[in-house]
């Protein structure tokens, strides 16, 4: 991999003209080539979180599982297999993904609350490293399985500890309330459960309070409270080998202030410096959030009766949903320096798409004076390399947006395009719907 160029505001730069750049390549030259809206994804801002999280986390007995959720795509996936990721998956179609890129059963998580039958029996067939059970009556369908399986079945329970912490309401997993885990009480009779069973290897326990934690106290809390449970399961006399610390580290959307790594690594060391569990995180955001940025051109500038000013872009949500979904703020910046102003009277303008939805936008309020607003121009919304394709849809029959990762210097398409003849060849018109031939 090339050297990343520094200054990297979120993984990418400005020239000395003022254009922004992502490894050395102008942005504007990318979006170009392939189109808006698009994904644009820096290998060597992905491999650069990757190895200041390695540095400060892994050691002997220790592992990192990629959670794919925040952004799956083969190529991501297979860069972060190659640095030496497991990876934690939540479906059928994730753990397809994972062993199409080459990783082996023992390197995946099976995580989620609601794994059917046959996702669980392809885990187990595939050789899965772990399955994080949710519930007793996951368990229960495990052992099922498990039964008829050649080899005894890794399980971890993952264990809901009732602290509230994330971003976002809905992206908070820890509370009691939430659907998540097996209560701490009724952990123990389930983990007895599950090493009573020879069909069964248990794993030891996991936990994940939420997403998007930017203070290390949380999860230290979360951490100091698995710690014990697994402390009194030895007690009693069960095998408890390892201890899953859950994904969930925070970016600093905004200033793009590097997160917490050395002292969630300090922390971790810290905690578990006299016991000897095998131990694993699963980030998701952190390894490419800011290794991503959403390319999109302006369609047009208006202003409505009050003055207010809108920036109407080729991205909308259904390209980005975070900012609706979740009132996220993505810094949006100009590719070319800002030069043009929209209106003296217009201080801030909406950067919104063209959805008939009112919370269509991917940025309120943003002062003009960082933005280019002119026709054709383009912006981009940085920091979507987590949560971003991986999220879009093709509401209002848009086709889904293009995504490529930059690799040593060149830019690489990494998903075919959308098109508009594939959206509707996707729809059946039934027989009963297809009009008779005239006679
Ligand atoms: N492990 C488990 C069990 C999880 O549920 C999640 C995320 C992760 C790991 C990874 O969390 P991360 O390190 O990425 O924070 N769409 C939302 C985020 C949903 C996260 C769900 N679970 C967003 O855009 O903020």
């Amino acid at each position: 991999m090339g050297k990343m160029p520094s200054p990297k505001p979120f993984g990418f730069h400005r020239d000395q003209k003022g254009g922004l750049r992502v490894d050395g390549i102008p942005l504007g030259d990318i979006a170009d080539t392939f189109g808006t809206p698009l994904f644009v994804y820096s290998a060597d801002a992905i491999t650069q979180a990757w190895q200041d999280l390695a540095a400060a986390f892994l050691k002997d007995n220790r592992r990192i599982h990629y959670a794919m959720k925040a952004n799956s795509n083969l190529a991501v996936l297979r860069l972060l297999q190659r640095l030496g990721a497991g990876v934690d998956i939540v479906s059928l179609g994730e753990l397809k993904r994972a062993l199409a890129v080459g990783f082996a059963g023992e390197d995946i998580i099976f995580s989620g609350v609601g794994k059917t039958k046959e996702e669980l029996q392809a885990a187990i067939t595939a050789g899965i490293g772990q399955i994080n059970a949710e519930s007793v009556s996951e368990i229960d369908t495990i052992i099922t399985l498990a039964t008829k399986s050649k080899k005894p079945v890794p399980v971890a329970i993952r264990i809901n500890p009732n602290i509230t912490a994330g971003g976002h309401a809905k992206i908070a997993t820890g509370s009691g309330e939430a659907k998540f885990g097996i209560a701490s009480d009724a952990v123990p009779a389930a983990y007895q459960h599950l090493h009573q069973c020879e069909a069964i290897k248990p794993m030891g326990l996991a936990i994940h309070i939420g997403s998007q934690v930017m203070e290390v106290k949380h999860f230290a809390s979360a951490w100091q409270h698995m710690l014990k449970l697994a402390e009194s399961l030895r007690t009693q006399g069960m095998a408890v080998p390892k201890l899953d610390l859950g994904g969930g580290i925070g970016v600093d959307y905004e200033k793009g202030t590097p997160s917490p790594i050395a002292e969630f690594a300090k922390t971790v060391d810290t905690i578990f410096a006299k016991h000897d569990y095998a131990l694993c995180c699963e980030p998701g955001r952190y390894l490419v959030a800011h290794a991503g940025c959403l390319v999109t051109r302006v369609i047009r500038t208006k202003t409505n009766s009050d003055g207010k000013g809108f920036i109407v872009v080729d991205a909308a949500m259904n390209d980005f949903i975070r900012p609706t979904l979740y009132e996220a703020y993505h810094p949006i910046l100009a590719i070319t320096q800002p030069n043009i102003a929209m209106g003296d009277n217009v201080a801030n303008a909406d950067i919104v798409g063209p959805i008939c939805e009112t919370g269509d936008y991917l940025g309120l309020n943003r002062p003009q004076s960082q933005l280019v607003c002119a026709e054709g121009e383009y912006f981009a919304v940085m920091a979507t390399g987590a949560y971003g394709a991986v999220m879009r849809s093709r509401y209002n029959s848009r086709p889904l947006a293009s995504e490529v990762m930059v690799i040593d210097g060149k830019a690489y398409a990494v998903s075919k395009p959308d098109s508009i003849e594939a959206m509707l060849a996707a729809d059946i018109i039934p027989p009963p719907l297809v009009p008779a031939p005239a006679v």
